[in-house]
Order: C-alpha cells, then sequence, then structure tokens
C-alpha cells in the first residue's frame, strides 16, 4: 500500500518555524514527509532537514518521495525514536538548528493500514507497533496485562470510564480464547458500552481504548518527555520549535514544559527567596494552542483534535 498522510497545520507550522533559505531543521516525525518537503521548499537551496522516524514505512516512504533532496544532501534520514534526538543530532551535525519539529502520534497510514493494528474500523492483527521490529503489541497488552494496571492503562490513558467493565470482560474472554484481532476488540469494547446504556454519538465506543493502548504500546508519553529536555541544547538563540499535539494529555507534557522553561524562578510559591538558579531558555510565541481552520477541517477531518504550540530558543 502506499504510503498517504496529509500535513495538518502545514501553513501555521511553515510561518511558526520562521524559516529563511539555508535554515537548518529537525523534523522528529517525519512520517509520509509532507511538512519535510514543505521546510525544503522554503529553506532552499541550501537548507538542510534531518528527519527521523520509529516507522520503516515511512523512511522507505520518504526515502522515495524525497529522493532528490537526499541525492543534494538536504535531507537525512534516521530510523529511530526521537528520545535519542540528540544523539542522532550531534551525529549528523545537526546543532545550533534554526527550528525543531514534533507532529505527534499516528499517521494516515497507520490508520488506513489494516495489518498495522491501528484501527477498529479495518480488522488487522492488535498490534500498533510504530518499530514492528521490537517490542509489545497490543495483542501482548490485551492479553497478557494484569487487571489493574489494564485498568489504569485505559483510565490514564484513555479517560475511558467504563475501563473496569471492559477489564472484566477482556479477562473473562481472554481465559478461553486470546484476543487478537482489531475487531474482535472493538465489538467486545461496544457490547460492554451498550449494556452500560451510554453509547456516543459522536465517537465509536472503542475510540478511547485503541488511544490507550496505542500511547501504552509506543511508551508515547515517556518518550516526549525524554525528548523535549534534548530539544534545548540542539536549538540556537532565536530557533524555533513547534509541537502538534491530538490529544489532552499530550499537550498537557508540551504545555507544562513550555512554561516551566519559561519561567525565571521553579521554587515553591512559599519560599522568600530563590534557591533553584533556574535560568529560562524559551519564550511562548504562541500563549494559545492554535487549532486548524474550518477549511483545513473539511479537507481533512483527521485534523480535527489538532493542536500546535510554539516557543523560541532565548
Ligand atoms: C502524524 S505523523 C507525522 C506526519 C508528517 N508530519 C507528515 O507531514 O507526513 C507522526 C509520525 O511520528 C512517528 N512517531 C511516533 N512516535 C515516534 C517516536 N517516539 N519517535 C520517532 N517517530 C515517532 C510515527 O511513526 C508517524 O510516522
Amino acid at each position: 500500500m502506499s504510503y498517504h498522510h496529509e500535513p495538518v497545520l502545514l501553513q501555521e507550522v511553515l510561518h511558526a518555524l520562521n524559516l529563511t533559505p539555508g535554515s537548518t531543521v529537525i523534523d522528529c516525525t517525519i512520517g509520509g514527509g509532507g511538512h519535510t518537503e514543505a521546510i525544503l521548499e522554503k529553506t532552499a537551496p541550501d537548507g538542510r532537514v534531518l528527519g527521523i522516524d520509529r516507522d520503516l514505512d515511512a523512511i522507505h516512504a520518504v526515502q522515495e518521495r524525497l529522493a532528490g533532496a537526499i541525492e543534494q544532501k538536504r535531507l537525512v534520514l534516521v530510523h529511530d525514536r526521537f528520545d535519542h534526538l540528540a544523539e542522532h543530532a550531534e551525529e549528523n551535525n545537526f546543532t545550533n538548528v534554526d527550528a525543531i519539529l514534533f507532529d505527534l502520534g499516528a499517521s494516515s497510514h497507520h490508520f488506513d493500514t489494516s495489518t498495522r493494528g491501528f484501527s477498529f474500523l479495518h480488522d488487522g492483527p492488535l498490534d500498533m507497533r510504530y518499530d514492528t521490529s521490537e517490542g509489545k503489541t497490543a495483542a501482548d497488552i490485551i492479553n497478557h496485562t494484569k487487571e489493574k494496571e489494564l485498568i489504569s492503562i485505559f483510565r490514564t490513558y484513555g479517560e475511558e470510564r467504563y475501563a473496569g467493565r471492559i477489564v472484566d470482560a477482556i479477562i473473562a474472554e481472554r481465559r478461553s480464547t486470546p484476543i487478537t484481532s482489531t475487531v474482535a476488540l472493538a465489538e467486545l469494547i461496544q457490547r460492554i458500552v451498550r449494556k452500560a446504556g451510554s453509547l456516543d454519538m459522536h465517537i465509536h465506543p472503542a475510540t478511547r481504548v485503541f488511544q490507550a493502548l496505542r500511547i501504552a504500546v509506543n511508551d508515547e508519553l515517556g518518550a516526549l518527555g525524554r525528548a523535549l529536555p534534548q530539544t534545548l541544547s540542539l536549538l540556537k538563540k532565536g530557533g524555533r520549535l513547534a509541537i502538534i499535539t491530538f490529544h489532552s494529555i499530550e499537550d498537557h507534557i508540551v504545555k507544562d514544559f513550555f512554561r516551566k522553561e519559561a519561567r525565571e524562578c521553579l521554587c515553591p510559591k512559599e519560599f522568600p527567596i530563590c534557591r533553584c538558579s533556574h535560568t529560562p531558555q524559551l519564550t511562548l510565541v504562541t500563549k494559545k494552542g492554535i487549532s486548524p481552520s474550518v477549511e483545513e477541517l473539511k479537507r481533512n477531518p483527521r485534523a480535527r483534535s489538532a493542536t500546535l504550540r510554539v516557543a523560541e530558543k532565548i
């Protein structure tokens, strides 16, 4: 299947990154290369991009789509997790960069490719790993995680109010038959939520559990938390950091990081004098998150939960 993903908030990102010809940029989630292609145009003739992705399908798609830029040595690709950002930036001479972009989460390719196991709309193996060469699959988590931990995953990462009932049903089911397909899990959840008498007509009842599983399988919040501090030493003074999130838990992590790094002092309020000697590293370019325009949402409904936040290195 060919790789498809429509870049979200593209014009807003280009504007926020403040790029000029010759700028150097790190795209930590290159995906289908939509943002990077536009960045390469904006920074032509000699701007350079380091593109990272944990998913080999994405790397192969970009190798094909942007072969010219790779040949001209304007694009370097790395197949790895973005929490190894600093190491790859140093290795490839991308220190003191003008901009860093994170466009978090899964791409349309993941949701539209049934064999990757991200979607409850197409039946496939319960996988959900961005990097299919390592780590536990969603099926491993569903079939082998203890009750309390599974409830906590669904509650914390999915804000699922029926987590307890859904986990009871999963445990009863997996005793006789392991749950290995996306549709089998989605149907079980639908049955439980329907029984509880609360079907939300706006979203499929399995949406929250699938989000929670994806976050757990890929340690998405851990990876983000480890990657953000690394950006501070890679950005030059005046360099821009732009981050697109797709749910409130991720957005909180970004908002807290930006606020913390923009503050003069991190001491508790009751301290009469500052003892932390923290120095602010960022100024906020966006006070509030930027959402997609109505036109973009008409064109690409998958952009609906996107929020862009931008900060500048001091
Ligand atoms: C929303 S897509 C990016 C789309 C891209 N901006 C474009 O225009 O096509 C997010 C990408 O991030 C990748 N990803 C998610 N978590 C990652 C991580 N921890 N390290 C590296 N890549 C990650 C996914 O594999 C996916 O390809």
